[in-house]
């Protein structure tokens, strides 16, 4: 007999009392058994008296020299940035003037360098070893934009720990992520690594990646310190540009840019990293308005953070800095606890300590940070790794897997084209990503294997075989490429073929992630003259998009009947997308980011504000042709939405939404201030199609007549459900302070009287309007 499980989860990241982070119902109807993980999050190191007994133990016996040398961090080789030149490692670490090594791993190779440390610095000091661990260690899940698309925090919680159970394996205790910057602008190339441009889903996920990584206790061997970044306003770098310089005001950036870092810091989170670019003129690795005002002051965290790679050097550049001992000075009075790799703090803290520049409390203060996380981590009881083999689990490709599969975003599916029939048929599989293993890790792939992945062609052979079918085969080009040489050969498998199954998309490596900014949002090379020349023979095809942003698909939208967005998906990317393609499983990923028509459009975010003169009903489709159409907020030769908006994707079903119902339809913002008032907002989902499929019902808000202007709808909640086919179920939320509060005009982070309109919806343009009347 088949169980029904109803599994409802609502997720309230901004809130800190860990009762209150979550409600779990689940109602079994037939007694089915689920593993569901969601750890309660590791806080108790913030607030504990032996851990801080012992960090005031060694804190009296250190000297300046070796306090300075727990506030550095080196790597192991130079993947990012220019390098210290430096190597005497090994000294350092003996000596007790380097506290922290990154980009070293392996349990030996750490055991070795922690013997150093244990056995012959003077007070015996573990070192804590980082890496960028950032969407897997050795089993790469699908990259975190991805990751974000599944809308499943359990999920992204689940990956995260498989990534700290190898990590650590390997003796890597602390890893760079997440990163928790909103990314409003597809030209920035790291918007790959993050959630997207939503604060209320990057606040969830945040908390998920914190719990995952750290479990429920840090001091676990199998956990890491995760560390939140880039702090903060990275990812709004002009036109897109990595490293470039942001603009935010302080509103802003309260009300979307620090909320994911703040559900991290609720969540748990052991360090934060500071982040590169001059954020308000002031940059973000001497910022004490966000480093200590915020973070510290008001967010009480405890942890310490760390300078992102010669982020405390590049205050030269930046010009608030004439040299290295300036920016030392400027950074660690900000609040930078740590330096990575500007070789800043090591030369010179301890002269500014002597000159008077810096009070040795600052210091102090910063080595306690440092000290209680190693002390939390267990170090000092386990500094050593034991030596295990270092193989993949079942069950962890199979969450691979499942990550993959829940993470395609279905665009465009005419006529049914998907889920392919391929019984007996001839299939086509063509472009330069069918095939391309290593493409298939994406950026940060940390200690993923070009052998451990599954590539499309060979999953989709396997199983199209399996269906008495063909598969034939064919590059066409290269990524980049600029030939047409193997044209003739793409073009002739898809004449010979009965559907064709297109793979293209961005190179992994060279655009996406850091330095990977973009002016061009299309296929790059000649991918796009290969995809006109596959379609002109009249074959059906399927679009398969491989990338780690919004590319701009106007062309293949109006001309390819399925278009399916796969980013880069780990690992598992064949059996994934062999499963989604021939529907063993249907899509069910939702975008965190909005495509964009063209790259002008950019930056482009759903919840935006209204403008005195919005073109709604006007028809953009054609230049204005009169002045009550031209002076409009518009484009003249462009739409104003994007071609795929915030929170759109199809299923291989059909989802009917109930009316959405609430419970009052006026409420007071004195009482919803108080906590002593809620609305609950109820819609019932069901499947009205033939297949199972999973639902990601979504609520939005919209609050007018406030002191300021809030966006034209926002993000408050939402739910992946399982439905099978004629199910229905009732989704519930609830809408009470922390969903409805904002910073209004007197800065004060508060629910205000207004008209609140709530949307339940498959996405952020669809759904009927409720209205709700919120009094004094
Ligand atoms: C990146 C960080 C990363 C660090 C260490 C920097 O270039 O901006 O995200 O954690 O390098 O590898």
């Amino acid at each position: 007999m088949v169980g029904r499980v109803q599994l409802q989860v609502s997720y309230w990241p901004g809130r800190k009392a860990p009762g209150m982070m979550r409600t779990l119902r689940v109602i079994f109807c037939v007694s089915t058994l689920i593993s569901f993980v969601v750890a309660q999050p590791s806080t108790s190191w913030t607030n504990d008296p032996q851990i801080e007994s012992r960090v005031e133990q060694l804190l009296k016996q250190m000297t300046l020299e070796e306090k300075v040398g727990q506030l550095i961090t080196y790597s192991q080789g130079a993947p990012t940035g220019p390098g210290t030149g430096r190597s005497n490692y090994k000294e350092m670490v003996a000596s007790g003037h380097l506290g922290s090594i990154f980009n070293l791993t392996g349990a030996a190779e750490t055991n070795a360098m922690q013997k150093l440390a244990v056995e012959k610095s003077r007070l015996h000091i573990p070192l804590l070893f980082g890496l960028d661990v950032i969407h897997g260690y050795r089993t790469e899940f699908p990259v975190p934009l991805a990751l974000s698309a599944t809308w499943d925090p359990a999920l992204v919680e689940r990956a995260s720990r498989v990534a700290a159970k190898e990590a650590s394996r390997d003796g890597v205790r602390w890893t760079y992520s997440p990163m928790v910057d909103i990314a409003r602008d597809a030209r920035w190339g790291r918007i790959v690594e993050g959630a997207g441009e939503d604060p209320y889903l990057g606040a969830a996920l945040a908390a998920a990646y914190v719990r995952g990584y750290q479990g429920s206790k840090l001091s676990d061997p199998e956990s890491v310190a995760a560390c939140s970044k880039h702090f903060v306003g990275y990812g709004a770098a002009e036109g897109g540009r990595d490293y470039n310089t942001a603009e935010i005001p302080e509103r802003l950036l309260r009300q979307v840019y620090l909320p994911p870092f703040q559900a991290a810091a609720n969540a748990g989170v052991a360090t934060f990293m500071s982040a590169f670019e001059a954020l308000n003129e002031v940059p973000a690795s001497a910022n004490a308005f966000t480093l200590t005002q915020v973070l510290r002051k008001e967010w009480d965290f405890k942890g310490f953070v760390v300078s992102d790679w010669n982020s405390i050097g590049e205050l030269i550049p930046q010009g608030v800095a004439a040299n290295h001992a300036v920016a030392a000075g400027k950074a660690i009075l900000a609040g930078v606890d740590m330096d990575m790799e500007s070789n800043a703090y090591g030369p010179h803290l301890a002269e500014l300590v002597k000159s008077g520049v810096v009070p040795e409390s600052v210091i102090d203060e910063s080595v306690r940070r440092v000290l209680r996380v190693k002390i939390a981590l267990g170090l000092f009881d386990h500094p050593y790794t034991e030596v295990k083999p270092d193989t993949i689990a079942p069950e962890d490709l199979e969450l691979a897997r499942k990550a993959a599969e829940e993470s395609f975003v279905l665009l465009k599916n005419d006529g049914g084209t998907l889920p392919l029939r391929a019984n007996g048929k001839t299939v086509a599989l063509i472009g330069p990503l069918a095939d391309d293993a290593g493409q298939m890790l994406g950026s940060w792939a940390a200690k993923g294997n070009a052998k451990d992945v599954v590539t499309l062609r060979s999953a989709l052979t396997r199983e199209v075989e399996a269906a008495q079918g063909h598969l034939l085969y064919a590059k066409g080009t290269e990524v980049m490429g600029s030939s047409d040489a193997g044209f003739s050969d793409a073009v002739g498998a898809a004449r010979k073929s009965d559907i064709v199954v297109l793979a293209l998309g961005e190179d992994a490596q060279w655009m996406t992630g850091e330095a990977g900014s973009r002016t061009r949002l299309d296929l790059p090379g000649n991918q796009q003259q290969l995809l006109e020349a596959v379609a002109a023979t009249g074959k059906p095809v399927v679009l398969l998009v491989f990338s780690g942003r919004p590319l701009v698909l106007n062309w293949a939208a109006q001309h390819i009947p399925a278009i399916l967005e796969a980013w880069f998906p780990g690992v598992q990317a064949g059996p994934a997308l062999a499963n989604v393609l021939l529907g063993a499983s249907s899509p069910s990923g939702r975008l965190t980011v909005s495509f964009p028509r063209a790259v002008g459009q950019e930056p482009l975010y759903y919840n935006h504000f209204n403008t005195g003169r919005p073109a709604d009903g006007a028809d953009l489709t054609r230049p204005p042709k009169a002045n009550n159409e031209k002076f409009l907020s518009r484009y003249v030769d462009e739409q104003n939405s994007g071609l795929y908006p915030f929170g759109y994707g199809l299923t291989y079903s059909t989802i009917a939404y109930s009316p959405a119902m609430v419970s009052a339809i006026a409420l007071g913002a004195k009482e919803l201030n108080a906590g002593s008032a809620s609305l609950k907002v109820t819609a019932e989902v069901q499947n009205t199609g033939s297949r199972a499929a999973d639902e990601v019902v979504q609520l939005y808000i919209r609050q007018t007549g406030t002191s300021v202007a809030r966006p034209v709808r926002e993000l408050k909640g939402f739910r992946r459900v399982t439905l099978a086919p004629g199910q229905s179920q009732k989704v519930e939320f609830t809408l009470g302070r922390e969903e409805l509060k904002f910073w209004n005009i007197e800065m004060k982070d508060v629910v205000e009287s207004a008209q609140l309109t709530v949307w339940v919806a498959p996405d952020s343009t669809q759904g009927k309007p409720v209205q709700v009347n919120i009094g004094q």
